[in-house]
């Protein structure tokens, strides 16, 4: 560490110098000119694709967080295998993880105790960044998934109480379940990621956010084997645009209507292409749920490339194991500018709840072309919605 801290100092200096003349001060200042360096192949990881590193990394992770100031803990190029990870604040200042190399999950399902694989908890100040990929190999957990374990099969990356947050620019390949969840955070900025699983891999959601405030999602590729993005209870003021989706199930919110589950409110969705996806814009109840409202949501500037159900409310998800009405109501929806194709007739699907019929959706410029395989045309589906139509047309709306 000594070594390392004087390597730090000269940076620090060589920073400050920087600075004074002019030249490429502003990058140092946003990652902390006095960040000081963590490197886990200095904490005895080793790159060989074979040594289980958790135990590195961790550690690694806790001398950088119980160090004051800001502190980066780097993953430098080369296969680093890992079972489950806990990087655990708080933490006495800001924290970056950079990783270069490659991080490989472990196969071996045993190794996971808590249904992750990297689990952020507690860390005020966070920064992933790094162009490296966190590879959960699971094609390797897929064939042999239980389907009664469903839930069971570790995210790749958790980040729960996390706030003020940055994750931008790293790949993930093949989770072993989701990719990503963001549960009770706030302030939490993604930006620019690349997220791959194949098409047909089981519940390999891109992006799962809940119980969270001040979201972005921006400038990403997600295309997995379940929703891209899914949207679920409690979070409010979500933003996402600049999503390029495809293969998987859509852009999605919900689903809603779980016990314990806290309503929805302020998501807006821009500026995306879904290509080949079930959904496109999707928001999703469970019937017989319990009662929570579902309000302020914009889809707005979405492309759609033979997706199955472009604009789709489905308040009966679930409903061959379920009876009943959904108590979800569902509110001030906005569905604008949405072209492109639809391999499905029915391109507009509004089926909201019997007992709580959903209010203010509305519907401006939908230009929808059909793209299946039987030559029809293209229509829209209401029942028990509150809707307006309104602009270029095409699935007409509902009467
Ligand atoms: C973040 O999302 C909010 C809420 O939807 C939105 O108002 C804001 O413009 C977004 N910011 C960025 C940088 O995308
Ligand atoms: C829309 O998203 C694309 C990425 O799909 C991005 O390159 C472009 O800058 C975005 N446009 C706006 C106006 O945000």
């Amino acid at each position: 560490m000594a070594l390392q801290k004087i390597e730090v100092k000269v940076v620090f200096l060589l920073g400050l110098a920087l600075l004074s003349c002019g030249v490429e001060g502003t990058r140092r200042v946003l990652e902390g000119p006095d960040a000081t360096v963590f490197d886990v192949t200095t904490h005895g990881a080793k790159p060989d694709g074979k040594t289980n590193n958790a135990m590195m990394f961790i550690r690694a992770w806790n001398e950088a967080c119980q160090s004051a100031g800001p502190a980066k803990l780097v993953i430098p190029e080369g296969n680093f295998l890992a079972g489950e990870v806990f990087f655990k604040g708080p933490c006495k200042g800001p924290m970056t993880l950079e990783v270069l190399g490659t991080v490989l999950g472990k196969t071996d399902l045993s190794e996971y105790t808590t249904g992750v694989w990297i689990d952020f908890e507690k860390v005020d100040g966070l920064t992933v960044t790094g162009t490296g990929t966190f590879n959960g190999q699971g094609e390797s957990a897929w064939p042999s998934k239980d389907p009664s374990q469903k839930s069971l099969l570790p995210i790749s990356l958790k980040f729960q109480f996390v706030q003020n947050a940055l994750v931008e620019k790293i790949n993930l390949l093949n989770s072993k379940g989701f990719h990503m969840t963001v549960t009770s955070c706030n302030n939490f900025k993604l930006d620019s990621l690349t997220i791959t699983a194949p098409g047909d891999s089981p519940n390999t959601d891109g992006i799962h956010i809940s119980r969270s405030d001040l979201v972005n999602v921006t400038n990403s590729v997600i295309g997995t084997g379940d929703d891209c993005i899914s949207i679920g209870e409690g979070n409010s003021d979500i933003g996402v645009s600049g999503i390029t989706c495809g293969p998987g199930h859509g852009i999605s919110i919900g689903s809603l209507g779980h016990p314990q589950d806290k309503d929805v409110k302020g998501i807006t969705v821009k500026n995306c292409t879904l290509t080949g996806t079930t959904n496109g814009a999707r928001i999703k109840t469970l019937s017989e749920s319990n009662q929570l409202v579902a309000s302020s949501i914009i889809y707005e500037d979405i492309i759609m490339n033979d997706v199955k159900n472009p604009i789709i409310i489905d308040q009966h998800y679930n409903s061959k194991s379920k009876t009943g009405s959904s108590k979800v109501k569902i509110s001030d929806v906005h569905f604008k500018n949405i072209r492109g194709t639809s391999v499905s007739d029915v391109a507009v699907a509004l089926d909201c709840s019997e007992a709580n019929p959903c209010e203010g959706i509305e519907l401006v410029d939908i230009d929808l072309a059909y793209s299946g395989a039987r030559g029809s045309s293209l229509s829209a589906a209401c029942s028990n919605a509150k809707a307006t139509f309104t602009g270029k047309l095409s699935p007409v709306g509902c009467v």
